[in-house]
């Protein structure tokens, strides 16, 4: 399914080593059909929106008209049996998607848009939340007590944002596994001078 849409999608990530990678991809896309199959939302519009929602993102330098041009162009050559209406919700449902430091003034109101928001941010939890962030703060050339202040900043905050139960569920180990990496990551820092 989506094979074409799949293999431009993984040729657009091949060299991201930001943690918007393939593997990022095909993990929320995974996660997000799962979350729809529980919350009865429509999993070819969550799988499509997954595939697409780190391509035109305001990280990477882009507008949200950069991003809407680049979605409608990509469903329109390679998902043209969608309609008008469909691409559009697309559309909208990756807008709402981005975290943009809280302040992201389009909220998920479909339960799409929920689901698949919830699945990006359960991919930065956990063990790989943890490699995701340390790999982004070296690409963009941080520190490693930067990264750090970015668990307290945002990730620890994600476990209260879940908008469905299936994903706060899921969340709960992963926001307790963020605590038990920082308690170590304090007693093995403590170093005197
Ligand atoms: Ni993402």
């Amino acid at each position: 399914m989506h094979k074409q849409l799949i293999q431009f999608v993984k040729a657009q990530c091949e060299e991201d080593a930001t943690g918007h990678d393939w593997d990022h991809v095909e993990r929320v896309y995974n996660m997000a059909i799962h979350l729809a199959r529980l919350e009865h939302a429509d999993p070819n519009q969550v799988g499509i929106g997954a595939l697409l929602h780190d391509l035109w993102d305001h990280k990477l330098g882009y507008s949200l008209e950069d991003q809407r041009l680049g979605i409608l162009d990509t469903l329109n050559r390679y998902m043209n049996s969608l309609s008008a209406k469909e691409k559009e919700d697309i559309v909208e449902i990756i807008e709402s998607v981005s975290f943009k430091g809280g302040n992201n003034p389009i909220t998920a109101r479909s339960i799409e848009a929920q689901v698949l928001q919830d699945a990006d941010r359960l991919d930065a939890l956990g063990a790989i939340g943890i490699a995701r962030t340390f790999a982004y703060g070296g690409a963009k050339g941080r520190t490693l007590a930067t990264s750090i202040a970015h668990f307290h900043e945002k990730l620890l905050k994600l476990e209260a944002l879940m908008h469905t139960a299936s994903a706060r569920e899921i969340a709960k180990e992963r926001h307790a596994f963020l605590h038990i990496f920082l308690t170590q990551y304090e007693a093995e820092s403590k170093h005197s001078l």
